[in-house]
């Protein structure tokens, strides 16, 4: 147990670049956000003040619409693709024009409540809850015009899970014509046959052209949009952050900020019931141009969980989980094995990640689904003993897929064994 801490710590630590740690080096090369936030967590079991850097730095790139990039390109890298001259957003330090899974109110909530050093602590959660609140605020103005209580992404990379099944469908409404001629680079670093595929990326880039072309603007982008794709999963990161952020905010005295954040969470509970999908026992997503929910069983209605949901909901998603495991030898599979679309070493459409594997267990420990939390950590460790701190894992084999070393697998080692 201590040299795998110690070597998750090591991993930490050679990703560290002072005030920002990279995913991994060569593949993912600057600051990507919810990495960041999870990776906190990690360092807040033995360097508090290192932690607090982390997100004070994704924050500090906030743009002032409220919205957290998902990309803040520090320093330039020509690894990378696509950079800071494909997004075009004009910010003083480059960032990209999406943002990605809001996972920062969780952490700060945490990481202040553990804190050793509470003087420190209080004083960073002071400065840094406004900010987390107006992040929450713009998702629900600019990605939930209608007010229906659940926000809808734009683009795949927002929601973390890039290449999973459920885009597949929407995705084809998204063009490839007028895409520039470009050179993918992630290819160069990791093996392709775990990562997304060409055409993918044609319509990834689209997306990023067109959101350009209006100048990152919005107001505008969510209408324009033809991939508006409600996730319960980012969703349920969302309102779960908003809960923590009211409980953290009411501690400090902040009463109207944890007014406001705990009505957005009861707002975005409620509606999570119009996700769930009984056939399957769990959430789906739903297709805000088509009005359907997304026949598509993958782990983004499995992570649900992390949002404080109805207790025979979560205990329904339990019995899920159970179910998956029948057909794959590690939890918890990004897609379900048994359907056609499952690729175990795929990226989001079938491998296990450490990170969602945590949050469930989390929200299914909220639940007291104590056999099952024990049964997903049990399987973090194997995989880690078996193949290393990798980006993700092939849920039949174990094998080690994407990255290795890298940062946020072993701040999830460190969290789960502290
Ligand atoms: C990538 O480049 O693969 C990232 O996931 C985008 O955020």
């Amino acid at each position: 147990k201590h040299e795998m801490i110690d070597h998750a710590r090591q991993i930490m630590r050679d990703n560290d670049r002072g005030t920002y740690t990279v995913p991994t080096q060569g593949l993912y090369p600057f600051q990507w956000n919810w990495d960041s936030a999870l990776s906190a967590l990690g360092f807040s079991q033995f360097d508090e003040a290192r932690a607090w850097t982390e997100i004070d730095t994704l924050l500090a790139h906030q743009w002032d619409d409220g919205m957290v990039p998902h990309i803040i390109f520090h320093k330039p890298d020509d690894g990378y693709f696509p950079g800071p001259e494909i997004w075009g957003t004009n910010r003083p330090v480059p960032t990209t024009g999406i943002t990605q899974p809001p996972v920062a109110g969780f952490a700060v909530a945490r990481i202040h409540d553990r804190a050793r050093d509470k003087a420190l602590a209080d004083r960073q959660a002071r400065a840094m809850i406004p900010k987390i609140h107006a992040w929450h605020q713009w998702f629900y103005r600019a990605r939930d015009p209608k007010g229906s209580g659940l926000v809808a992404l734009l683009h795949p990379w927002e929601s973390g899970r890039d290449n999973s099944v459920d885009w597949d469908d929407a995705f084809t409404r998204v063009p490839t014509e007028g895409v520039i001629p470009f050179t993918r680079r992630d290819t160069t670093h990791a093996n392709p046959a775990h990562r997304p595929t060409d055409e993918q990326y044609k319509r990834y880039i689209w997306l990023v052209q067109k959101f350009r072309s209006l100048n990152w603007d919005n107001s505008k982008l969510h209408d324009a949009s033809p991939f508006q794709v409600i996730d319960p999963g980012f969703n349920a990161i969302l309102i779960r952050s908003c809960r923590d952020l009211a409980d953290l905010a009411a501690r400090l005295g902040m009463d109207q900020i944890a007014q406001e954040s705990r009505d957005m969470a009861d707002r975005g509970i409620a509606a999570m019931e119009t996700l769930w999908n009984e056939d399957l026992g769990q959430y789906l997503c739903l297709d805000r141009i088509t009005g359907k929910q997304i026949q598509s069983a993958s782990i983004g209605g499995i992570l649900a969980v992390f949002a404080p949901i109805p207790q025979d909901r979560a205990a329904a998603i339990g019995r899920r989980i159970a179910t998956l495991a029948e057909s794959c030898e590690y939890l918890v599979p990004s897609h379900d094995p048994t359907a056609p679309e499952f690729e175990g070493l795929r990226y989001w459409r079938g491998p296990v990640w450490l990170i969602v594997n945590f949050m469930i267990a989390n929200g299914l420990e909220a639940a007291g689904e104590m056999q099952m939390v024990n049964r997903i950590m049990a399987d973090c460790l194997r995989l880690i003993e078996e193949g290393g701190f990798a980006e993700y894992y092939d849920p039949i084999t174990g094998e080690a897929c994407g990255g290795g070393r890298f940062t946020w697998t072993a701040a999830m080692v460190i969290e789960i064994l502290s």
